[in-house]
């Protein structure tokens, strides 16, 4: 598994997420200042460069990419600030002294916010700016830098920062999208003529190219396609891709694309004759991010999404496979395929690995940080960019992503991407495993034959000080350990980053390829998300070869013979959707040692995985929903409060109050219509004046609905209603209700998965996937 000789190994960063020193030496404040309140000293590596330098020379790697601050440099937008130069400067000396090639990008999503005052991306002048700002960096260190990128992802600078408003600077116009898309474009021509012009050696630029397709093809590549899937995939791939490639190494955009702009903008004023010649400059390298494919479907009623204007119709979907703690699908064998199709469709171009790694959740232990996962990752993907260059891909380097945890975007501090550890308390940084193994790759200039151990059942008990039987049973939930001693084994658990390890245990016991789905009824959003679990993970797990026993969990005696049925050695796995309400069942199918896998989080924090939705920010969504819209008397139809889902919204619902400096009111109801009829009732009744109501689940809001009309209120117009779970009721009630869409296939495809996961003694995390607010009469 050796790579070819010149092969460039690297590591990447950007500005923003680890400099830090947001206004020394006369930087100005760029757009992420201004959308993140308080994102305090990210990494401080405008101060501790010479030690980073230092991390990025144990590595052992030939290049480094990182990106200038443009707000550094010309903080006003307007005039350069030689002082914010001379950071890049010296750190470029000190990368050439340690033998590291530096790589520049000149924009990685920090537009200098007195641009954005001026109109931003949107605004074709911005573009401009960018050429001048290109001019002024080189000129400072292109005596000492060859290779320079102009923009790092114009996608997401566009859509996600202009269209979602999930970035800097947080606007929501399909409109301002397109235009910034096509002015990041047309400053990559600008700035790379005025690079070029200035004797730049090498010029290219970074895209994230993502594979797309549908769930079937990411497990099967050349799986045909039913007609409106086949158009899905080809319309996603346009706005994601070809949006992008086309006009920057064919010169013209794809035909499909500019009739969807042309709706969002309402014309095409902003691509100006001769923008095309500009953007289409002969490219030295074109870098290409990959973490995970787009995986999509037809779905004729899909409202667009945000980030994707012109999607109506089309399904971003989830499939079976292991995710990162991002929730990104790990595909591996996408980036073969992506760079196999990029140098089948621009055979001439030389490509890099700019950026591809992982979020995982690291565990500090005394001998180090076994991030097994994350080595696994880079392992898996560079064995995949080995295969594409068997193929005849010109795949020049490979750069990981990154250097240092860092501060990631809107998500800050929380996810964990680098090859060494930051302890933000102290800006102590640590190799992880992965940075060790890595080094050692670098080293050999190829793949090694083994990988690391995973810590043992035994390692934890040693760390925490107890039997191997008390880790036991923490592990797998078990009521019958104090706290304190629950929280001493969570704590080693954590710290030697053990992860159960049911392959281990499949090794001594007989294989059944059987698997038990338990089912007990009911749940908030019961029923369907009842039969959309049966139906993936019956189809993900009988895919994978099992069995599937459904078992109904009803009574005391069904639990007894479930568990009875487990003990003997039935099954190799179980899927629960557990009773919510204080019940033994998930600890004595837990008890037993065969993995198992949780719908909804339990009650008893555990090791057992589970997959949730996000039912705290959803119910916060919806509460700010009803703020931002002038309600301020709002009381909630609370659903019963052994139930964890309910406690977790009426967690996000108050939250949301308190920051408007208001409180709760509520009323209680159990699950059914009729009860939060009467509950709105009574929630009128001692607030006659009450404007709004959340209800916790979607019959309870079916019920509010019922309870408005019989106190002859309107809706919305008296009061307005929110629900929680998008089921089928939410569209077909007069007015239609406003709810909180729950994935529920989403679900059901984590959940086959974290057992697949298990099975294979893969780690697994909780998977928390996120809900969204659909806005609809009701409020
Ligand atoms: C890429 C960005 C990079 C980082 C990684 C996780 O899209 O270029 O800054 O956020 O994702």
């Amino acid at each position: 598994m050796s790579f070819p000789d010149g092969f460039v190994w690297g590591v990447s960063t950007s500005a923003f997420q680890i400099e830090g020193a947001t206004s020394a030496d006369g930087r100005g404040p760029s757009i992420w200042d201004a959308f993140l309140a308080d994102h305090a000293g990210a990494c401080d590596h405008y101060h501790r460069y010479r030690d980073d330098v230092g991390l990025i020379r144990d590595l052992g790697v030939s290049a480094y990419r990182f990106s200038v601050s443009w707000a550094r440099v010309l903080p006003d937008g307007e005039k350069v600030n030689p002082a914010g130069l001379d950071f890049y400067d010296r750190l470029v000396d000190e990368l050439l002294g340690a033998g590291v090639a530096p790589y520049a990008t000149l924009y990685h999503w920090d537009l200098p916010q007195a641009l954005e005052d001026l109109g931003g991306w949107p605004s074709r002048d911005t573009a401009h700016r960018f050429a001048d700002y290109a001019a002024a960096v080189h000129e400072r260190l292109g005596d000492r830098v060859d290779t320079w990128f102009t923009l790092n992802e114009p996608w997401v600078a566009a859509f996600l920062g202009y269209g979602a408003g999930r970035h800097a600077p947080g606007r929501t116009s399909p409109a301002d999208a397109f235009r910034s898309a096509h002015h990041l474009l047309l400053a990559h021509g600008l700035g790379a003529r005025a690079l070029r012009a200035a004797g730049a050696a090498k010029v290219g630029t970074v895209l994230n190219i993502s594979p797309v397709m549908t769930p079937a093809q990411v497990g099967d590549p050349a799986r045909p396609l039913a007609e409106e899937d086949a158009e899905a995939v080809a319309r996603i791939d346009v706005l994601a891709n070809r949006q992008f490639l086309e006009p920057l190494l064919r010169g013209a955009y794809p035909d499909e694309l500019l009739p969807v702009v042309e709706r969002a903008c309402g014309d095409l004023g902003h691509v100006r004759d001769g923008d095309l010649e500009i953007i289409n400059q002969p490219l030295d390298l074109l870098g290409v991010n990959y973490y995970t494919p787009l995986v999509v479907q037809a779905q004729p009623s899909e409202p667009a999404d945000p980030a994707w204007p012109g999607s109506e119709g089309v399904l971003f979907c989830t499939v079976p496979t292991a995710v990162t703690a991002m929730g990104w699908p790990i595909v591996p064998d996408c980036l073969t395929r992506l760079l196999r199709r990029l140098s089948g469709e621009y055979p001439d171009l030389d490509l890099m690995v700019t950026e591809n790694g992982a979020d995982f959740v690291d565990v500090v232990t005394g001998d180090g940080i076994h991030d097994v996962d994350r080595v696994h990752f880079l392992e898996e993907h560079l064995r995949a960019v080995r295969s594409a260059i068997d193929d005849g891909a010109r795949v020049r380097g490979y750069l990981v992503w990154t250097l240092l945890d860092n501060l990631e975007w809107a998500d800050g501090y929380r996810r964990k991407f680098g090859l060494y550890h930051v302890d933000f308390a102290t800006q102590r940084r640590r190799p992880k495993d992965s940075a060790l193994w890595y080094r050692d790759v670098i080293r050999r200039g190829a793949l090694p034959p083994t990988r690391p151990k995973r810590p043992t059942l035994e390692t934890v008990a040693a760390r925490a000080g107890v039997s191997r039987a008390t880790v036991s049973r923490v592990v797998n939930g078990e009521a019958a350990v104090s706290a304190q001693v629950r929280a001493a084994v969570l704590r080693a658990v954590n710290e030697v980053g053990y992860v159960p390890n049911a392959a281990a245990r499949s090794l001594v016991t007989r294989r059944t390829n059987a698997v038990a789905l338990v089912l007990s009824v009911p749940r908030p959003g019961g029923d369907a998300l009842t039969a959309a679990v049966v139906q993936y993970v019956t189809s993900v797990l009988e895919g994978a070869g099992k069995h599937i026993t459904l078992m109904l969990a009803d009574t005391a005696e069904s639990h007894r013979r479930i568990v009875a049925h487990v003990e003997a050695g039935q099954v190799d796995g179980i899927v629960l959707l557990p009773p919510e309400r204080a019940d033994t069942l998930a600890e004595r199918l837990a008890r037993t040692g065969v993995p198992v896998v949780l719908l909804g989080k339990p009650a008893i924090t555990s090791l057992v995985p589970y997959v949730d939705v996000d039912n705290a920010g959803g119910a916060v969504a919806a509460t700010e929903h009803l703020l931002a819209a002038g309600r301020r008397r709002i009381g909630m139809v609370c659903g019963p409060m052994d139930l964890v889902t309910v406690q977790d919204r009426l967690e996000g619902h108050r939250a949301a109050l308190a920051r408007a400096g208001l409180r709760p009111h509520l009323a209680f109801a159990d699950l059914t219509r009729d009860s939060g009829a009467a509950a709105t009732r009574r929630l009128l009744a001692d607030d006659p004046s009450l404007d709004a109501v959340f209800a916790a689940t979607d019959q309870l809001a079916v019920g509010a609905l019922r309870g408005a009309r019989e106190a002859g209120l309107r809706v919305p117009e008296d009061l307005a209603v929110v629900g929680f779970g998008d089921g089928d009721a939410a569209s077909a009630t007069t007015p239609a209700l406003t709810t909180v869409r729950v994935p529920v296939a989403d679900q059901a495809l984590a959940l086959a998965r974290l057992l697949l996961s298990r099975l294979e003694g893969r780690s697994t995390t909780p998977v928390v996937l996120p809900t969204r607010l659909v806005v609809r009469e009701s409020a």
